[in-house]
């Protein structure tokens, strides 16, 4: 119950930030205008004072600061009127990084004060490069549900490193944690599954381990995950199918194992899902079929070693698929025609075989193939104007059995279209004037059959005819 409370609440800020605050800035907490001067009740003043002297490289920052909420010269800092309080101004926000004007230069030995603390009112604590020189770890007492932080983000800060304290999962008030580009280690603490609000999770490159915490799925309000560039390893959980609002999965560059759960298939929102560089099996499960909205797909790098499924022809927002290095076997299936807003195709290094569908070149928005380093075979048939407008972002090299048209061939073609004439396969037929002008017959077609095999087809063909006749013959008379 209290955990819906603190949505509503939190939902009831979203909506404050989105439609202007001015109708309800009386109920709900005023940001101060420039020049206003208020003041801070002493405890907090000198609190948001240790804090800063923690990170800031300015010993004289307390005394150019007295009014840190009413002075402008440092954007960092934010204040505002609390609910119900009578003109009582709080710090909300410190904010840290590169981005703000005359950011002042963080301390070669910043660290986070205890002090933070006695910001009880602060909803955004956001901190980019600055613990950069002395190491510097998460204190688990700065976290807790006595917090109201909603936004904590602290990215790339090299020298952050040590575990991920699980009390920060009792911050349930927190809508965005990004603890990205740091050099933290350890287990995703599976606390975090109390974090109900929490909208966006960021935890990519760093040096975490172990396996996503079953726990993930109470993130209920999840739109947002980005696990990857760590070492997190074992099998994806099924749980992950509860985040019902997720609308971006990167799971890439980690260590995961086994096969792809089912539930996945309930992330109905799903937009872009990214699980390229691990060690998941395939074959990838059917009910992905019901990923509708899902634009781009990369499974590169995976063991994934089965065909290419079926319901990728039914996910039409498809713009952007990728299979590289999967292991894929079989054909590339014509159902790629039906993605009228695929953009990329990549499906290079894989085992391939067949022949590469015309109808690939038809797609009007296709501008970007790669089937290099399959065992694709035949003519390819592609239309001269598609391989025109994709120059080098078309590449088929490295299938030995793939040719091309001689006419196809005269046109100017880039450098990643190294594959040989139909016509002129060592030279067999080469000179002489086009046999095959529409390059519809396939690549043994022309080959040079030595005369021996042909006779042993000849020999093949009046055995068949021959046998075939007898066999008739012997149905007649009985
Ligand atoms: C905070 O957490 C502690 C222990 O988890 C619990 O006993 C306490 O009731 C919680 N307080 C609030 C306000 O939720
Ligand atoms: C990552 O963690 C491993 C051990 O889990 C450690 O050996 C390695 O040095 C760490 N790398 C970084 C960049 O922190
Ligand atoms: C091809 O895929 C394999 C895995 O199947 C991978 O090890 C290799 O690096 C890939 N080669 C290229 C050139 O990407
Ligand atoms: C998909 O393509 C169709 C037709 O080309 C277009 O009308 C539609 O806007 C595209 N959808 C997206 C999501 O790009
Ligand atoms: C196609 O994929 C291969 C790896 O399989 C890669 O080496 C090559 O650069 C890619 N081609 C293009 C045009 O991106
Ligand atoms: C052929 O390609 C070269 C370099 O890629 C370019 O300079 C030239 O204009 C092209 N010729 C035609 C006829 O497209
Ligand atoms: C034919 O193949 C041989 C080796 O298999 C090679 O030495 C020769 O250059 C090829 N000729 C042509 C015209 O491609
Ligand atoms: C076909 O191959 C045979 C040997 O297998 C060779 O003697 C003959 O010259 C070849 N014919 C052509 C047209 O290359």
């Amino acid at each position: 119950m209290s955990q819906i409370m603190a949505c509503l609440s939190i939902l009831y800020i979203v909506l404050f930030h989105l439609f202007g605050g001015e109708m309800m800035a009386t109920m709900v907490g005023k940001k101060l205008q420039e020049g206003e001067i208020v003041e801070l009740e002493e405890e907090e003043l000198l609190g948001l004072y240790e804090v800063m002297d923690a990170l800031v490289d300015d010993p004289d920052w307390a005394q150019t600061h007295p009014n840190p909420c009413s002075q402008t010269p440092f954007p960092g800092i934010e204040c505002e009127e609390s609910i119900g309080d009578n003109a009582k101004y709080h710090v909300t926000k410190i904010h840290i990084g590169p981005d703000t004007l005359f950011p002042p230069p963080c301390k070669h030995s910043a660290y986070l004060s205890k002090s933070l603390l006695k910001l009880t009112y602060l909803k955004t604590l956001s901190i980019f490069n600055c613990f950069v020189s002395s190491p510097v770890t998460l204190p688990s007492a700065l976290f807790g549900n006595f917090s109201s932080l909603e936004h904590l983000a602290l990215q790339s800060n090299p020298t952050l490193y040590g575990e991920i304290p699980p009390s920060l999962g009792h911050v349930q008030s927190l809508r965005i944690l990004s603890l990205s580009q740091n050099s933290l280690q350890g287990n995703i603490p599976r606390e975090f599954g109390f974090l109900v609000c929490l909208e966006q999770l960021d935890l990519s490159y760093n040096n975490l381990s172990g396996q996503i915490p079953m726990e993930i799925g109470g993130l209920k309000s999840m739109t947002i995950l980005d696990l990857s560039c760590n070492k997190i390893e074992g099998d994806m959980p099924y749980s992950l199918g509860q985040l019902q609002l997720l609308q971006k999965m990167d799971l890439s560059y980690n260590k995961l194992g086994g096969m792809i759960p089912n539930e996945l298939g309930m992330l109905k929102r799903l937009v872009l899902l990214d699980l390229s560089h691990n060690f998941i099996n395939g074959p990838i499960p059917e009910t992905m079929s019901s990923l509708e909205l899902l634009e781009y797909l990369d499974i590169d790098d995976n063991p994934i070693k089965a065909g290419i499924p079926f319901f990728i022809g039914n996910l039409w927002k498809l713009k952007s698929v990728s299979f590289s290095g999967c292991g894929l076997i079989g054909s590339i299936p014509n159902f790629f025609s039906s993605l009228m807003n695929l953009t990329a195709l990549s499906l290079d290094n894989n085992s391939l075989s067949g022949q590469v569908p015309i109808t690939l070149g038809l797609l009007p928005n296709l501008d970007q193939l790669n089937i290099s380093h399959n065992k694709l075979n035949g003519v390819l048939q592609l239309p001269g104007e598609f391989i025109g407008k994709l120059g080098k972002r078309l590449d088929v090299r490295g299938n030995s059995d793939l040719c091309i048209s001689a006419q196809s061939k005269k046109k100017n073609l880039s450098s990643y279209f190294e594959i040989p004439s139909c016509v002129n396969k060592n030279g067999s037929f080469g000179n002489g004037p086009p046999q095959d002008p529409a390059g519809i017959k396939p690549s043994w077609y022309n080959s040079n059959m030595s005369s021996s095999s042909r006779l042993l087809k000849l020999q093949v063909i009046l055995f068949t005819l021959v046998s075939n006749f007898i066999l008739s013959l012997l149905i007649l008379l009985l």
